[in-house]
């Protein structure tokens, strides 16, 4: 009887590691697998607007927000990473963004809600006020950022 109560701890015991490793290897299977969906995608160049119209620079610093910049512009800090705000939020640091360099966003309406995030998310490296860390940040009140100016010079 006490043999048999030992054989049903022993067995007990070995399921309950089984379970907890099991679902253990689910978890960082599934985790990795999310990390492999989501790689760093390539700046998108978007042929439909012209490099220097409103439309352009949206897509081009949405998709800088969204998948990050390694354009090697030439600052010290080197590559800047995507996702420091989400996807919805991007779209409306975009419309603040565009007004630093006193142009009209798509979305004037947006600007206002894209300031608080722009502060909050990008502020710490670009500056409040945008105008960057020379040598280290990019300004982003310039009349034409330098991603785009490379692209008018191709
Ligand atoms: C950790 C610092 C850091 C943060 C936070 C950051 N950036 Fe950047 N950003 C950089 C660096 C460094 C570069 C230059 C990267 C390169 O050489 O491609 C850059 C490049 C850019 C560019 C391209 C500039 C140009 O002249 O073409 C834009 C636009 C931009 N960032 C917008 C943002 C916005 C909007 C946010 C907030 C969501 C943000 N960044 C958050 C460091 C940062």
């Amino acid at each position: 009887m006490k043999q048999n109560l030992t054989l049903l701890l022993i067995l007990l015991f070995v399921g309950v590691a089984f379970f907890i490793n099991h679902s253990h290897s689910q978890r960082s299977l599934s985790h990795s697998t999310i990390k492999q969906s989501s790689p760093q995608t390539p700046i998108t160049s978007n042929d439909n607007y012209p490099l220097q119209s409103v439309n352009y620079l949206e897509t081009y610093i949405e998709d800088i927000i969204n998948h990050g910049s390694s354009q090697n512009l030439g600052f010290a800090y080197g590559d800047m990473e995507g996702g420091f705000a989400d996807k919805e939020a991007a779209k409306k640091i975009t419309a603040y963004v565009i007004t630093l360099s006193g142009k009209q966003p798509t979305h004037p309406e947006w600007v206002k809600e894209g300031r608080t995030f722009y502060i909050s998310n990008c502020g710490g490296c670009h500056g409040e006020n945008g105008k960057g860390i020379h040598g280290t940040f990019p300004d982003l009140t310039r009349k034409t950022l330098l991603g785009i100016a490379r692209r008018l010079n191709d």
